[in-house]
């Protein structure tokens, strides 16, 4: 496992963290975003998303669990937000897995829910700290292609 850490004062931080990730990725990526409640994971999709060239406001999709947004080129990307899933063979109803396709970049809010259903090969990204406090986030993975991918921001 390798991992990359990064301090985040503020939500346009954690904004900021989210847009230098979104340049680095592509079709077929997915990223598993944990966190507290309010830690700050839907900030960080938005950051992705736009460094991605989504142009919809990307909000929380807590009661339609998945969002897909057109982003630059063919891609899409879809957000997951699996909180209020309530069983884990739910995730198959609603058709889960479908969404990882080669040409969709997905992010996945509260992955643990159906952790053995997530792509072992995803980005974990950790967000510690909710409230006023700063966030504290870790980027891990055991893939070596990330490290390659991930290259930009460990030059910073
Ligand atoms: N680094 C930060 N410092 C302070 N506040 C932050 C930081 N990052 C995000 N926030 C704030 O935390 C709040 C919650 O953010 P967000 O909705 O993205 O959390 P979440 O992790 O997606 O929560 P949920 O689990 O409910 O989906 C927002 O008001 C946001 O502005
Ligand atoms: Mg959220």
């Amino acid at each position: 496992m390798s991992e990359l850490t990064f301090r985040w004062p503020e939500a346009s931080d954690t904004e900021r963290g989210g847009a230098a990730l979104g340049a680095c990725l592509r079709g077929g990526d997915a990223v598993l975003v944990s966190g507290d409640l309010g830690a700050g994971k839907t900030v960080f999709v938005r950051g992705a998303g736009g460094a991605l060239g989504v142009t919809a406001p990307i909000t929380s999709p807590t009661f339609t669990l998945i969002e897909e947004y057109a982003a630059r080129g063919r891609a899409r990307l879809v957000h997951m937000d699996l909180y209020r899933l309530e069983r884990a063979e739910e995730a198959e109803v609603i058709g889960v897995f479908d969404f990882f396709r080669p040409d969709a970049i997905v992010f996945v809010e509260w992955p643990e829910l159906i952790e053995a259903a997530m792509p072992p090969e995803a980005l974990r990204v950790e967000i510690k700290g909710s409230g006023a406090t700063e966030r504290r986030a870790r980027f891990i993975f055991a893939e070596e292609f990330w490290g390659e991918r991930l290259l930009p921001l460990t030059v910073q």
